[in-house]
């Protein structure tokens, strides 16, 4: 097949490839389209945690999303990881001038073992002007709490911390449930004409590194093909459960996920 659409990533490289650039490149490749990538930061890691991290320049990065669009002019953006704040400045501008207009933000603010992974003045203007230039904001439980003020403990929380994200000036938000204290799984999807609430079997199992990396970019891809983003948000969250459940149990820690579940080689390839 050809690629259906292209896709820009701008988000961390996970040396594990689990989770970050490694993550989306494998989402969009297994849902049929093209990956390009703006690297913000390199982290070394495994799937027992993080040893390092080393930050992309913010004008590097720019050069990236800027350069890259001008030839190969995407179709979606996916950011991930913005660990500060003058390289949110940086891809503000950068998103401005090539003209985006699908974007996908997964506003990643706090890794699954609760560390914080970008400082105060980056949430400051991740609030006060990134999530208002969005298509969509994809805040896992913490990062929705963070950002909207609102305690989240049950559905109701999940839904009156949408509202006030809208209120804020996000157009769309899908406040993912993976962190509620529930057998259920809901992620909500919210904008000021619907609420949907997307309910899905909890999967037990420890190997859930990168899922939400890989959500956001699933959805970013289905939106470019031309599905609205509710459909995006349904089919990319059928994908991440059947590459949950079918994990390939690498590594001694907190596991991948089966990005490749879409894929069937061509004997020929075998
Ligand atoms: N154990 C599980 N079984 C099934 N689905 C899950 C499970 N954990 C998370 N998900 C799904 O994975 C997607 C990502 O949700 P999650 O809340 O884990 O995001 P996240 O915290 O941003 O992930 P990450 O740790 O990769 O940043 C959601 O659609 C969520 O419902
Ligand atoms: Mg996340």
């Amino acid at each position: 097949m050809k690629p259906n659409t292209k896709i820009l990533i701008i988000a961390g490289s996970d040396s594990s490839g689990g989770a970050g650039i490694q993550a989306d490149i494998k989402t969009v490749t297994a849902l049929g389209s093209y990956a390009m990538t703006a690297i913000t930061a390199v982290t070394s890691q495994n799937t027992t945690g993080v040893i390092s991290i080393v930050s992309i320049p913010p004008k590097e990065i720019s050069k990236q999303i800027e350069f890259t669009s001008k030839d190969i002019k995407p179709d979606a953006i996916k950011i991930g990881m913005l660990h500060s704040a003058p390289v949110i400045d940086a891809v503000i501008k950068s998103l401005s001038k090539i003209k985006a207009k699908k974007i996908i933000l997964d506003p990643v603010m706090i890794a699954k073992g609760g560390t914080k992974l970008i400082d105060n003045k980056a949430t400051k203007i991740l609030k006060s002007k990134l999530i208002k230039k969005v298509s969509l904001l994809t805040p896992n439980i913490p990062e929705a709490e963070i950002l909207s003020g609102i305690k989240i403990k049950k559905k109701e929380d999940m839904i009156y911390a949408g509202r006030k994200l809208l209120n804020m000036g996000v157009k769309n938000v899908l406040i993912k449930g993976g962190h509620l204290l529930s057998n259920k799984l809901e992620d909500i999807f919210l904008n000021k004409k619907e609420i949907v609430i997307f309910k899905n079997k909890k999967i037990i199992t420890k190997n859930t590194h990168g899922t939400g990396c890989t959500l956001s970019s699933a959805i970013a891809t289905y939106y470019s093909c031309g599905k609205t983003l509710k459909k995006s948000c349904e089919m990319a969250i059928k994908y991440v459960n059947h590459a949950i459940g079918t994990g390939p149990n690498y590594g001694k820690g907190h596991g991948p996920i089966n990005h490749l579940n879409t894929i069937i080689l061509k004997k020929k390839y075998r």
